[in-house]
């Protein structure tokens, strides 16, 4: 399995700190905050990772992730979005990378300390999500089940949700989520939105999930972002490794 990073966007709910850099490149604790979706899949046996990104500071990745050798990825691409067209879109640009291979994707702003390796060991074809429940489930894509457990649509910010899961912003899909992608037309925001290829994959009855356990936190609003920093830096500290 390949790792895709989609770190593009303005970052704009972020200014006036996305003026200096990259949302993604915006410090986590001790690291820049892409280092950790990295090291999830590093963790997880993915060495082979694509960096798609955007915007006005994309040079800046190089700088910082350089041939991914220190973060023990064996191969690093990086692809260029040119506007914001959405996660799906961003998605659209790694087909020659994944080169028919099964891809994790892991949104570059989405840190958690769940192993992920048995889920993607286990992972044979179709599409895999990863849920979490939330206080505020109306910020995200949120799953409707049916009474088996099984995600029978997914409702992108719903004003009223019907569960109280996430769909957080890591997803294992086989190679024809490429397929899929195409036959998306943009949402009213004006993108291809991950959920309408998720439930492409519905509807083909080729999606299963399993719920992610421990931390999960976007870091794309100063709320979220001041969580994530907490939560590492706690984490970091309560494990001797500063003073
Ligand atoms: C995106 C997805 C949403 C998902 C979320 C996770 O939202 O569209 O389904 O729950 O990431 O972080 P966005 O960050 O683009 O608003």
């Amino acid at each position: 399995m390949k790792g895709v990073i989609l770190a593009g966007g303005l970052g704009s709910r972020l200014y006036p700190l996305t003026h200096a850099t990259n949302k993604h490149l915006l410090p986590v604790y001790d690291r820049p905050m892409i280092y950790y979706p990295i090291q999830t899949l590093v963790n997880a046996g993915i060495h082979e990772v694509i960096v798609v990104t955007g915007g006005p500071h994309a040079g800046h990745f190089l700088g910082v992730l350089k041939n991914g050798r220190e973060l023990g990825i064996t191969h690093l691409e990086y692809a260029y979005q040119e506007t914001e067209g959405g996660i799906a879109q961003a998605l659209a640009l790694c087909e020659d990378f994944a080169d028919g291979e099964s891809i994790a994707v892991i949104l570059g702003d989405n840190t958690m300390d769940a192993d992920i390796g048995p889920a993607v060991r286990s992972f044979s074809s179709g599409a895999r999500l990863f849920l979490q429940k939330v206080l505020d489930p109306e910020r995200f894509g949120v799953p409707v089940f049916n009474k088996d457990g099984h995600i029978i649509s997914i409702e992108e910010k719903p004003a009223q949700p019907k569960s109280s899961y996430a769909v957080t912003g890591l997803y294992i899909y086989d190679n024809k989520v490429f397929e899929y992608v195409r036959q998306c037309k943009p949402s009213h925001r004006g993108e291809l939105e991950i959920t309408d290829v998720n439930n492409l994959y519905i509807e083909s009855g080729q999606l299963d999930w399993v719920e992610l356990k421990g931390f999960w936190s976007d870091a794309g609003t100063f709320e979220s972002l001041y969580k994530t920093n907490r939560f590492w830096a706690e984490k970091s500290l309560g494990e001797g490794k500063r003073e």
